[in-house]
């Protein structure tokens, strides 16, 4: 059920920048509407983190950030954080939360060799949550999930303008490239909202051409439903950090590219 939003900014959280990957296709979406990115980089990488405490963990800051920005609706940009904290978050707070979890139901029903690949964190890829999913929507079509240990950090360096090490890509993305009785893995689901960030060089590493699933444009286009509930407050989106540190220079050029400025406390590397 969809519930009713007040007037009120955007909260769109990850555990670091991959959820800009959303805030992109929210632009697209929803041009005007005020943005408050929140980062969690203190506690990033989540895909590492045991369940319990991440659900503990996430909850409690969500509820400060709630309290804080008092958003119109929260739109959780990372599949690891999705897959475990929805059902207690809308639990506790009566604002619409938008998540962000694995596309396997879209990719099975688009597979054309009937092999799919889903590339997310290790977290993700051991929930109850995703197994479910693959359960529900593909026992049909053949999938490998793939719980990649080093492709959010390095899609963070990417970001921030870091060379990365294109050999550490190749070899975790080469799991999702399956052949069964001459047919080949032709759709690999991005499952973690950083790797729409490393698509580009997915591609120039792969072992062949498949397409590559965002479900960035799903998601803002769901935000835009759960908003016509109550109005969205318009204005100028900001950008925060859990740490405290200032982003480099790369990385507020891509932040300021979505509109999001970074927070003057944070930017100054004050806590
Ligand atoms: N961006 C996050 C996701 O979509 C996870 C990255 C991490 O913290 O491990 O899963």
């Amino acid at each position: 059920m969809t519930r009713k939003a007040e007037a009120g900014s955007v909260l769109v959280f990850d555990s670091g920048i991959g959820g800009l990957s959303v805030v992109r296709a929210i632009r697209a979406e929803l041009p005007r509407a005020e943005l408050v990115y929140v980062a969690d980089d203190a506690a990033f990488p989540y895909g590492d983190w045991e369940e319990t405490a991440l659900t503990a963990h996430i909850v409690e800051l969500m509820g400060d950030l709630i309290a804080e920005h008092r958003p119109a609706a929260a739109v959780i940009a990372c599949n690891t954080a999705s897959t475990l904290v929805l059902p207690a978050l809308r639990a506790r707070h009566a604002i619409p939360f938008v998540g962000t979890v694995p596309a396997i139901k879209p990719a099975a029903e688009a597979t054309q060799s009937g092999i799919v690949a889903v590339l997310a964190t290790p977290g993700t890829m051991a929930r109850d949550y995703t197994r479910d999913l693959i359960r529900r929507f593909a026992s049909l079509v053949h999938v490998r999930l793939v719980g990649a240990p080093d492709l959010a950090r390095l899609a963070e360096a990417h970001l921030r303008g870091e060379a990365v090490e294109r050999a550490i890509i190749a070899e975790q993305i080469a799991p999702c490239f399956v052949e069964l009785e001459g047919r080949r893995t032709d759709i690999v689901v991005l499952a973690c909202t950083h790797y729409p960030f490393l698509a580009g060089l997915f591609a120039e590493l792969a072992p062949w051409p498949v397409t590559y699933l965002n479900p960035a444009p799903a998601i803002a286009r769901r935000l835009g439903e759960v908003l016509q509930a109550g109005p969205v407050k318009e204005g100028e989106g900001r950008a925060l950090f859990t740490s405290g540190r200032a982003p480099p220079a790369q990385l507020r050029a891509a932040l300021a590219a979505q509109g999001l400025k970074a927070d003057a406390a944070t930017a100054d590397g004050a806590p």
